[in-house]
């Protein structure tokens, strides 16, 4: 028992002083880089024989890692760090062959990785040269706008195209460039317009319209109605002040979509008598304005 303790003791004692000293002998570097003015600490005589070991090749010899790469390759292992995204793994893995280069083989392409190793051709077969738009596998998300994409997003976004073209709009006028300046980018709407009101949020516009057919005008149930007010707003006062019980639904519960006028008989199919009705198609001529029926005790 006693033994074995002593034994670990001394073993721990030996590894610190070990640890000690390769951190007095980096910390000498350092000052010494840092402060050339101040002498350097010199660590005792005994522990330095220790760090260095008597034969330099009796050491085993390890395979080199991502850390070593990035010794000589800064620049390649700060662009994976940064934004490498999915390729954040062993550089081996894409470099199986690496410092093969001769240039009087001239195999530096050969000797390169290739896409297709692990990549089959995931735009299609119009998109083979993948370095073309991906100029950094070290970076590969990083795609630039420039020939290479422009006059081809059709082809990699059919639905935005298709609807451009399906329903046309001063959008469609416009390339897709003009909003998308840069590739992924997303304008909001407030870089080329005004609200209804005020007020408004551009997070609600795209609740009624689709930026790719801007026309076709969708309303749901949570519509805010105050944007109606923006240009019908006279009828917008009538219907929020009214004291009819029509004040109380929706703008469009009655025009389910935008420009959608209903009858009345919609909902109230014939209440008076058929004499009544007989005499008077127009339910107007009495109930004068479906946004302020005239109401009786109210
Ligand atoms: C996803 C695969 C992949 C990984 C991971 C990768 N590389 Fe590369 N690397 C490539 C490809 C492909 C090329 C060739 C690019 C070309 O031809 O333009 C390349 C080129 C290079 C080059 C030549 C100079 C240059 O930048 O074009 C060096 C040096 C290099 N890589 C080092 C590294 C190091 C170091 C790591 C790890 C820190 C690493 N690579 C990880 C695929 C990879
Ligand atoms: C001691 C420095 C050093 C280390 C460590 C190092 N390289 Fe290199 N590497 C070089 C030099 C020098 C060149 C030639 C000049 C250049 O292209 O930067 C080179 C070239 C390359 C090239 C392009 C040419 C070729 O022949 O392949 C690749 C790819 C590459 N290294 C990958 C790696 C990878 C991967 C690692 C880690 C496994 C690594 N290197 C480790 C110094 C180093
Ligand atoms: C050693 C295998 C390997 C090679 C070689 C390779 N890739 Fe990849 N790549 C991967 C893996 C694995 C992923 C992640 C796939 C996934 O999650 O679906 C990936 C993902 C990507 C992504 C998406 C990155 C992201 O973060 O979403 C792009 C773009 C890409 N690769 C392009 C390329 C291009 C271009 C080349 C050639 C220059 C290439 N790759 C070479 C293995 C590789
Ligand atoms: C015409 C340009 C172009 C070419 C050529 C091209 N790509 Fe892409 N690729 C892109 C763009 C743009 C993206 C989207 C990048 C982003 O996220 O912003 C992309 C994304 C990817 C993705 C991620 C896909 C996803 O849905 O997440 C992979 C993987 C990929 N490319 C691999 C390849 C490979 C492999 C090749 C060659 C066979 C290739 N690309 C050729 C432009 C191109
Ligand atoms: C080679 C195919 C390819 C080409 C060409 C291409 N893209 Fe992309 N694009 C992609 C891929 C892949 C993505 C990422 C995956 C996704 O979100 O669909 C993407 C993402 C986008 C996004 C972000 C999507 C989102 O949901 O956030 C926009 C916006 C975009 N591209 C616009 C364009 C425009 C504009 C062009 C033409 C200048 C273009 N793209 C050319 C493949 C391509
Ligand atoms: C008038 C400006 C404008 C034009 C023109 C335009 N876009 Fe967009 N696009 C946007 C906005 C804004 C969004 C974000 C919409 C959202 O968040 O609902 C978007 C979203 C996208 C998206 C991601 C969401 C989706 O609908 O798939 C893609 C991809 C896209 N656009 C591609 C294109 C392409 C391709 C073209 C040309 C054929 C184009 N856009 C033309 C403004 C525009
Ligand atoms: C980069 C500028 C730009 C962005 C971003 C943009 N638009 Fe437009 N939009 C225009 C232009 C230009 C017109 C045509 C204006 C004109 O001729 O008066 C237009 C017209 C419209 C029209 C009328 C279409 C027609 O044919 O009459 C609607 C609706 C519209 N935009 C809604 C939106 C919405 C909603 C968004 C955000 C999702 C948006 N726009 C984002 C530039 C833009
Ligand atoms: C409640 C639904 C709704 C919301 C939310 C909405 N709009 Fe509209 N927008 C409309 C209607 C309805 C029209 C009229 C279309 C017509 O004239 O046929 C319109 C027309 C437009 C036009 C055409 C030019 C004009 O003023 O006549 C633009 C531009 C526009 N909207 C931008 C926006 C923007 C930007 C937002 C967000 C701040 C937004 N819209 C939010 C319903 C809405
Ligand atoms: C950007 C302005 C704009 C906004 C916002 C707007 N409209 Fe309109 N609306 C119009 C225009 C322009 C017309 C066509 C006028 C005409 O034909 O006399 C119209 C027509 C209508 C019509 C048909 C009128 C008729 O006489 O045929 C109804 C109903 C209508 N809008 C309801 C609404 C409702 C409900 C909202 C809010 C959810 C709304 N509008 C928001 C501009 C707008
Ligand atoms: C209970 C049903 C109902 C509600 C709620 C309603 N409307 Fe109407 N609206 C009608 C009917 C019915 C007509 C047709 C009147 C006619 O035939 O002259 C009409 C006509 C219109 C017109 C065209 C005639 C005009 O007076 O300018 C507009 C614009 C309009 N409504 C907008 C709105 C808006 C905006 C709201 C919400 C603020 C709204 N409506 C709420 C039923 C309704
Ligand atoms: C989308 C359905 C809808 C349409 C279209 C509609 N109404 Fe109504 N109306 C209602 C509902 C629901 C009530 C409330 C009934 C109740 O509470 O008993 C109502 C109530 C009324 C009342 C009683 C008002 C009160 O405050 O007590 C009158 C009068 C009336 N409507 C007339 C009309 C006339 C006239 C039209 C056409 C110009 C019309 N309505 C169009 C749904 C509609
Ligand atoms: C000649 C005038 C006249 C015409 C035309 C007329 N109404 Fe009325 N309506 C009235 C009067 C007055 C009342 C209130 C009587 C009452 O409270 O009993 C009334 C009440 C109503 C009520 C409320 C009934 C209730 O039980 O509270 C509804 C709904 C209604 N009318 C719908 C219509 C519709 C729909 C039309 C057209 C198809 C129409 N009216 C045509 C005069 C008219």
């Amino acid at each position: 028992m006693g033994r074995t303790k002593k034994t670990l003791l001394t073993l721990a004692l030996g590894g610190l002083g070990l640890m000690l000293g390769l951190y007095l002998a980096a910390c000498a570097a350092t000052s010494e880089e840092m402060k050339p003015a101040k002498a350097p600490a010199q660590p005792p005589a005994q522990v330095v024989a220790a760090a260095e070991p008597a034969d330099i090749f009796a050491v085993e010899v390890k395979p080199l890692t991502v850390a070593d790469c990035a010794r000589c390759h800064p620049h390649q292992y700060n662009s994976l760090k940064t934004d490498g995204r999915k390729h954040k793994f062993d550089c081996q893995n894409c470099h199986e062959v690496f410092h093969a280069y001769n240039p009087n083989k001239n195999n530096y392409a050969e000797i390169m990785p290739k896409c297709g190793t692990c990549h089959t051709l995931p735009h299609g077969q119009r998109f083979k040269e993948c370095l073309q738009c991906h100029q950094n596998p070290h970076t590969p998300r990083q795609v630039s706008m420039g020939t290479q994409l422009s006059g081809n997003c059709g082809n990699c976004h059919t639905s935005p195209a298709a609807q451009l073209k399906e329903f046309p709009s001063k959008h469609t006028q416009q390339g897709c460039e003009m909003c998308h300046d840069k590739h992924g980018y997303k304008p909001s709407c407030s870089v080329c317009h005004e609200p209804h009101y005020e007020a408004q949020a551009f997070t609600d516009c795209t609740g009624c319209h689709s930026v790719h057919k801007p026309l076709q005008i969708a309303f749901t149930d949570d519509t805010d109605l105050k944007t109606c007010s923006g240009c019908h707003g006279e009828v917008y006062e009538k219907w929020s002040t009214t004291k009819a019980k029509h004040g109380e639904f929706s703008c469009t519960m009655c025009h389910g979509q935008h420009g959608l006028v209903p009858e009345c008989t919609d909902c109230h199919d014939q209440p008076h008598s058929a004499a009544l009705h007989a005499k008077y198609t127009n339910c107007l001529t009495c109930h004068i304005n479906p946004h302020d029926l005239p109401v009786q005790n109210k």
